[in-house]
């Protein structure tokens, strides 16, 4: 039976497809993207591809290792002698929570949207691999935005997320009492909102609370979605950044 296990399989393998020899990458974070980085390191193996990446996360990290994908850091690209108009990244491959019609996304499930968009924002290539349980007519109607916080502002940033109209929910640790603590040791406000209209003036909104460090909308960040049906069909739509 196909199950939407094998839809995340084909979007993975479809990702690792796009990589080319000699490319930097940004290595997402999730169930969907850890195909694409298992089926690079086997593309890496077979074909001797040499490539490197930036993983957004620990998770990430442990599973480049695995997989035999060379890891680099931000440090090594060199950023301060590249023109600011180059990429510093050919490509970044990440999963998604909800994909909207205009390729806006809601990420962070995992908790590690923060360094996932500073990744993204440094790739030619945005690539996100979903399947078809992804796709939402309106961000924020099945998922909530997380808020990465300082613990210290948590009681003030849930105050102000309440202000825009959010009902925020401390994350909480699953095998681990307390909080969710992130990659960088601070807190997650999951932040419901029943459907967003305009998601690029809500994240400014929220980005604007002191003590937050980030959120997960992720608005005119991608260049391309992947999206896997349980048939094992892919479905590649593509855009540009500038609208
Ligand atoms: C990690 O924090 C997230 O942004 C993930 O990339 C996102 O939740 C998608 O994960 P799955 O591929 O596991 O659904």
């Amino acid at each position: 039976m196909s199950t939407s296990e094998d839809a995340k399989r084909a979007v993975g393998h479809a990702a690792a497809a796009l990589v080319e020899d000699g490319m930097r990458l940004g290595l997402g974070t999730g169930s969907t993207t850890a195909f694409a980085i298992e089926a690079l390191g086997r593309r890496i193996e077979a074909e001797g591809l040499r490539v490197v990446g930036v993983p957004t996360s620990f998770a990430a990290e442990r599973l480049a290792r695995a997989s035999g994908v060379p890891l680099i850091t931000l440090d090594d690209l060199g950023m301060a002698a590249l023109p600011t108009a180059q990429a510093p990244l050919d490509l970044a491959f990440d999963g998604a929570d909800e994909v909207s019609p205009d390729l806006d996304l809601i990420k962070g499930r995992g908790a590690a949207h923060v360094r996932e968009k500073v990744v993204a924002a440094l790739a030619a290539r945005f690539v996100v691999l979903v399947d078809t349980s992804k796709e939402v007519a309106r961000l924020g109607t099945t998922m909530p935005v997380p808020v990465e916080v300082l613990p210290f502002a948590e009681p003030a940033v849930a105050r102000a997320l309440r202000g825009l109209g959010a009902e925020p929910d401390l994350r909480m640790g699953q095998r681990k009492d307390g909080p969710v603590v992130t990659d960088q040791g601070l807190w997650i406000l999951d932040a419901r909102f029943e459907g967003i209209r305009d998601p690029g003036a809500l994240g400014a909104a929220i980005d604007g609370i002191p003590g937050v460090l980030g959120h997960g909308l992720f608005v005119n960040v991608a260049t391309d979605v992947l999206v896997g049906d349980p048939d094992g069909s892919v479905r590649h739509t593509v855009q540009p950044r500038e609208r």
